[in-house]
């Protein structure tokens, strides 16, 4: 990659780099863009591919706010607003899964708003609604929402517009209602904003987005690389940022680290900032701070000796932890909440397998160590009701446990004996529960208010989520599709050749057509070991791929009951 010459220093700076106060003292230039419905906007260049995230999800948002003490209206025919909704990637896939529901979405970009438009039109949805509007355009006019989301927008945007998305969050919001905001936030984005400061002061000469970015790489990758203490702090924030950047799409790097904007808060100031609009805090959507157990205890101790209230020990913990990104859910604050999430309401949810063993068949009977892990969180247990539930649920995916269910298939699964005793009668259930809980709150384990419609036997005709289909067509995409259970799977070059033809028309046979055709037109090709195929064996291999192919995309929740 060329490292591009710095001839004139001469640009105008980013706000942060070029000013010292925290207000622009007008709304010029890029700034402008960012704040007026209709002007052409960065992401109208160079488009933001958003992904569906669960945790945003009214299902997984109902969930928190119920562990918590709220009572969140039905989830069939709740109302959702999401704000810099951007493509579509997050909104779509929740219209499809919630169709009695209503999804109004809103992006400066009206590019980004056209792509979204055109989706959910191929998609056949008729309850949800992309509007190119900014932000500041969202009044009263747009009705009462149960669930506001705003993902990724909040420390990208001026003041004056994160200021709007809070008082949208009151004025807007049901009231029952849960609201999302997620938002770069202090003190871990330091380490990532000095990178930022000093991409952006390089790249300032140039107006090109592509060579901006690449250009941003390339001097990173330099600077990490030479500067003089290679093993010191400096060099290692340096090389860090470097190979995590090196990992992610150009579109990504530019819109991460490029944009004008960029406001990362702590903790403290946002909640300060939303209970000036009459909201308080409820929780985290993920990474809950309540999880301390990979803290030692006399650090939890201390933690909570420094804090005393639950605002602060989020404080304090983001400063042991770190950390950079939070999900933050907000409700109105006369709301009466439950400061600790609740073991009994769990009863009343349902359970569904998110994480993975790590060993092929723990012994879940005894007391060893066995490690589960999900994204990017993991856990090590010695505990055999855990083993067993995350066991149990891991095996059965992709259908989901009630309380009761759960309960007995992990006595089943510990087999006779004193830790299958202890869980039997209520002060059992108490102790299943709590375990849960604790899973739960380490993202190891899912729960639901309501279980999505999928199915998880292909039936004689197979239908997969329309929405899937069309993302297994489109090689911008790349392998990723949307299922069921609002998230990305990757699949194989197979399970993406069967994926559009799976619209309930076609029976084995005729599926078994569309492979053999795919595979004489060169579109699939099949390799055993890196070598090709013989003609001769084809139609049999290709039985028998289908056959496990429609079982992986019935485990990936991506076939409709
Ligand atoms: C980083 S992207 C996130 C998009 C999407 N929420 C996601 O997570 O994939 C930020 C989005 O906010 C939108 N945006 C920025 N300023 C806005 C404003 N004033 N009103 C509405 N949308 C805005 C941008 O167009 C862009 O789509």
């Amino acid at each position: 990659m060329r490292l591009q010459p710095n001839p004139h220093p001469a640009k105008e700076l980013p706000r942060k780099l070029a000013d010292t106060g925290s207000q622009p003292s007008g709304f010029g230039g890029q700034t402008q863009r960012l704040f007026t419905s209709g002007a052409p906007t960065s992401y109208d260049n160079i488009p933001y591919l958003g992904n569906p995230r669960y945790e945003t999800h009214p299902n997984c948002l109902a969930t928190v706010g119920m562990l918590l003490g709220m009572k969140p209206g039905p989830l069939d025919s709740c109302r959702v607003l999401e704000l810099g909704c951007g493509m579509g990637g997050n909104l779509i896939p929740m219209a499809l899964t919630l169709p009695q529901g209503q999804f109004v979405g809103i992006d400066l970009s009206s590019r980004q708003i056209a792509s979204g438009r055109a989706l959910a039109e191929a998609t056949g949805l008729t309850n949800i609604h992309l509007k190119s509007v900014s932000v500041m355009d969202v009044d009263g006019s747009f009705g009462q929402f149960d669930y506001i989301i705003c993902h990724g927008v909040y420390s990208w945007v001026p003041p004056a517009v994160q200021d709007r998305i809070l008082s949208i969050c009151k004025q807007n919001l049901t009231s029952n209602g849960v609201a999302y905001i997620s938002y770069n936030t202090y003190p871990g984005w330091h380490q990532r904003g000095l990178v930022r400061e000093i991409l952006n002061y390089h790249v300032r000469p140039f107006d090109d987005p592509d060579v901006r970015t690449q250009d941003a790489r390339a001097f990173l990758d330099f600077l990490g690389q030479s500067v003089v203490n290679q093993s010191g702090p400096y060099a290692r924030i340096l090389q860090e940022e470097a190979e995590w950047l090196q990992k992610e799409a150009d579109w990504y790097v530019f819109h991460e680290h490029l944009e004008d904007y960029n406001e990362p808060v702590y903790f403290h100031q946002f909640v300060q900032r939303a209970a000036a609009k009459g909201l308080q805090y409820l929780g985290e959507a993920l990474n809950h701070t309540y999880h301390m157990h990979d803290l030692r205890p006399e650090v939890r101790d201390r933690l909570w000796q420094l804090s005393g209230d639950l605002l602060h020990l989020e404080q304090y913990v983001d400063f042991l932890r770190n950390r950079m990104f939070r999900q933050t859910l907000l409700c109105h604050d006369d709301v009466q909440l439950s400061r600790a999430p609740s073991a009994e309401i769990l009863m009343e949810l349902k359970m569904i397998a998110i994480a993975l063993p790590k060993a092929p068949n723990p012994d879940v009977a005894s007391d060893a160590l066995d490690e589960f892990h999900h994204d990017d969180s993991s856990i090590r247990t010695n505990n055999p009701v855990i083993k067993a539930a995350l066991w149990c649920l891991h095996e059965a995916r992709p259908r989901s446990f009630s309380f009761d269910e759960l309960w007995i298939a992990v006595q089943e699964r510990l087999g006779p004996g004193p830790t299958a005793d202890a869980l039997r009668g209520e002060s059992g259930r108490a102790l299943l529960a709590n375990d849960l809980l604790q899973c739960y709150l380490a993202n190891m384990l899912g729960l639901l208010v309501q279980v999505p419609r999928f199915t998880a036997e292909a039936s004689a005709r197979p239908v997969a989520s329309p929405l899937a289909r069309l993302q297994a067509r489109q090689p911008s995409a790349g392998k990723f599709v949307t299922t069921l259970f609002h998230q990305r799977a990757e699949l194989s070059d197979l399970d993406l050749a069967i994926l559009p033809h799976l619209d309930g028309s076609r029976d084995r046979t005729a599926l078994l057509d569309v492979l053999l055709a795919a595979v004489a037109e060169g579109a699939l090709k099949l390799h055993k070991n890196g070598q090709s195929l013989p003609p001769e064996t084809i139609p049999e291999s290709l039985k028998k791929y289908l056959h496990l192919s429609l079982q992986r995309l019935a485990r990936c929740r991506l076939l409709m009951a």
